[in-house]
């Protein structure tokens, strides 16, 4: 356990960059690809973030697991080259680090400039201590509107699937991607899964808290300027067709995702700045 927060960057998997930070509270773990947080972890705690046993680590692919930033477009619309937008697989820079005056540990990356968007500022925050928030910052620095899709893809460690749910989401309508969008109205205090689940929540600003009883955790979703939240687990047949993700994997993770998607798209006007925040915080499930 450290006295202080620290940062250092160092090499991890496939020989990729990270930053590794530790606090009186925490480690964590950012690879430069993608800006992904791969890891979070509170003293005495199981880890915070899911990670695959699978996951590639190498030059251009996203990482399967932690934090992947989606960004510019969610999913595969039609007119992409592919799905989930190019900045995940992308070598960002570490801009600067600094300790807040609670103790916590600030790390800001910035994707270098690309031909993709080349009048578009990515930036992105994130904040080790007693919980682990992240911070994606656009700024518009061209003439005219961008209208772009965000979205934090956070995989988050479970005991059991079967005995795992999400509150938060009564009431709310989405669209199931495992039933071509349909859109549906969510009945049920918590989501419970029993097979492959892929759903768009729309107009959720709020907290969501996945509930886990094999661990006896829960893992509260603060977020500020999203209004989707993604809920996806593969169930057992999808697992076996991803390249990069055990079989059995999906017993152990779900994903709660904070974006803003499809049209809820963020428009941008030229000169603007808008911000995505995800706080991630647990606590015993009593
Ligand atoms: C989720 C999507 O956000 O990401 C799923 O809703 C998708 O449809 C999943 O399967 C993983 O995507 P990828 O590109 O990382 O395999």
């Amino acid at each position: 356990m450290t006295k202080y927060s620290q940062a250092e960057q160092t090499t991890g998997q496939g020989g990729l960059q990270l930053l590794r930070i530790q606090t009186p509270w925490s480690v964590a773990e950012i690879y430069l690809q993608g800006a992904t947080v791969t890891h979070f972890q509170k003293n005495g705690e199981v880890p915070l973030l899911f990670l695959s046993a699978m996951s590639r680590f190498e030059k251009d692919a996203p990482i399967r697991g932690g934090i992947p930033v989606i960004f510019p477009w969610f999913g595969k619309p039609e007119d992409k080259p592919n799905q989930h937008g190019f900045v995940r697989a992308r070598v960002w820079e570490v801009a600067g680090t600094k300790t807040n005056a609670d103790g916590s540990l600030e790390a800001r990356f910035k994707l270098p400039s690309c031909v993709e968007l080349p009048s578009i500022g990515v930036d992105y925050v994130v904040t080790v201590g007693v919980t682990l928030t992240a911070e994606l910052i656009v700024t518009n620095g061209s003439a005219s509107e961008f209208v772009y899709e965000n979205c934090l893809h956070t995989y988050f460690t479970i005991g059991d699937i079967n005995q795992t749910s999400v509150a938060g989401l009564q009431g709310v309508e989405y669209l199931d991607a495992v039933d071509k969008f349909a859109r549906k109205m969510e009945q049920g205090d918590a989501i419970r899964f029993k097979g492959e689940t892929d759903r768009v929540y729309l107009n959720t600003p709020h907290t969501t808290e996945i509930r886990d009883a094999s661990l006896r955790r829960v893992i509260r979703v603060e977020k500020d300027n999203s209004v989707s939240t993604v809920v996806w687990n593969p169930w057992s047949e999808k697992a076996k067709r991803m390249l990069d993700y055990g079989d059995q994997e999906y017993l152990r993770m779900v994903c709660v995702e904070s974006g803003n998607v499809r049209a809820e798209a963020i428009k941008l006007l030229p000169g603007g700045v808008a911000t995505l925040k995800v706080k991630l915080s647990s606590l015993a499930l009593l």
